[in-house]
């Protein structure tokens, strides 16, 4: 079975998707089988990897609201763009399935649709994917929204672990909390779910760290080592004039500039996991 991870982290803007796809590709990189789900109705995962749904392209939406038809028609294989074509090497591959605006819809028409059996609930499906169809994959990333929905619980109930992605201000601590403690009810909501496994935290990964931000970072790290905070250790992701650049130009920061900062710091991120 593939390793299930998300990046999470309610708030907006603070890199899950440019994690998602980073890591994504390092993975890829490594000759790892990897598949990006875009969660987000925003569809920023499939947008930043240039990925244009042909006419009639099932997305997540058909795959999650018909869950016994399976991925295939969904799935699409990154080769990067005209301008920066992304070959991995042997073993390796990054594939996606699209987003959908219409993926916050999914829930109530998984509930009231006649295909979604055998899939006893939405918190289900997922998981049920995961494990009829994504054998061949070693890692599935699942690039949730901001929001607080249904769908993006049972993103976390699918995932084996959660990487979370924090900015380096003064309040990350309450962040944090906040975060571990949701992660901690939603575990302890398993059983009554009929959902197995736990959603582990893989490490809070800092994130789009301005130059000027080191001592909040040291001493946003010296906290998280103070409460036993799984983080990446002395890694952290620096925002970069390459980092953002690369998301115009649709494709992982390691193609766009193989030796920039954050994509050097993807790839310690990488091996970590
Ligand atoms: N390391 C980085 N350096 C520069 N820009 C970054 C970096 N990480 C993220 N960004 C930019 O920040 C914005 C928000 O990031 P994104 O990954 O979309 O956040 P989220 O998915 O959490 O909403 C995007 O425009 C992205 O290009
Ligand atoms: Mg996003």
């Amino acid at each position: 079975m593939p390793k299930v991870i998300s990046p999470a982290n309610s708030k907006g803007g603070v890199a899950k998707t440019t994690s998602s796809v980073n890591l994504g590709h390092e993975l890829a990189c490594c000759g790892k089988k990897v598949l990006i789900i875009d969660g987000d109705s925003q569809r920023s995962a499939t947008k930043n990897l240039g990925i244009e749904p042909r006419p009639g392209q099932a997305t997540i939406y058909a795959v999650i609201t018909e869950p016994s038809l399976g991925i295939k028609r969904a799935v699409v294989a990154y080769t990067g763009t005209p301008r920066y074509p992304v070959q991995y090497p042997p073993g390796g591959r990054l594939d996606v399935i699209p987003g959908a605006k219409q993926i916050t819809e999914a829930p109530t028409a998984f509930d009231k649709s006649r295909d979604r059996q055998p899939v006893p609930t939405f918190n289900h499906v997922l998981p049920y994917i995961i494990e009829h169809f994504c054998g061949e994959y070693d890692y599935v990333i699942i690039d949730p929204s901001p929001s607080q929905d249904r769908v993006n619980a049972a993103i976390i109930y699918a995932a084996d672990a959660i990487i979370a992605p924090v900015a380096a201000e003064p309040m990350a601590m309450d962040g944090v909390q906040e975060l571990l403690e949701s992660l901690l009810e939603m575990n302890a909501a398993r059983d009554g779910l009929r959902l197995a496994g736990q959603t582990k935290l893989a490490g809070l990964l800092i994130a789009k760290v301005y130059p000027d931000q080191m001592k909040l970072v040291a001493s946003l790290q010296q906290a998280l080592d103070g409460a036993h905070i799984a983080h990446f250790g002395p890694t952290y992701i620096p925002y970069t004039t390459a980092g953002w650049e690369s998301t115009g130009e649709r494709v992982p920061i390691a193609i766009y500039a193989p030796d920039d900062a954050a994509a050097q710091a993807y790839r310690i991120v990488t091996q970590a996991l």
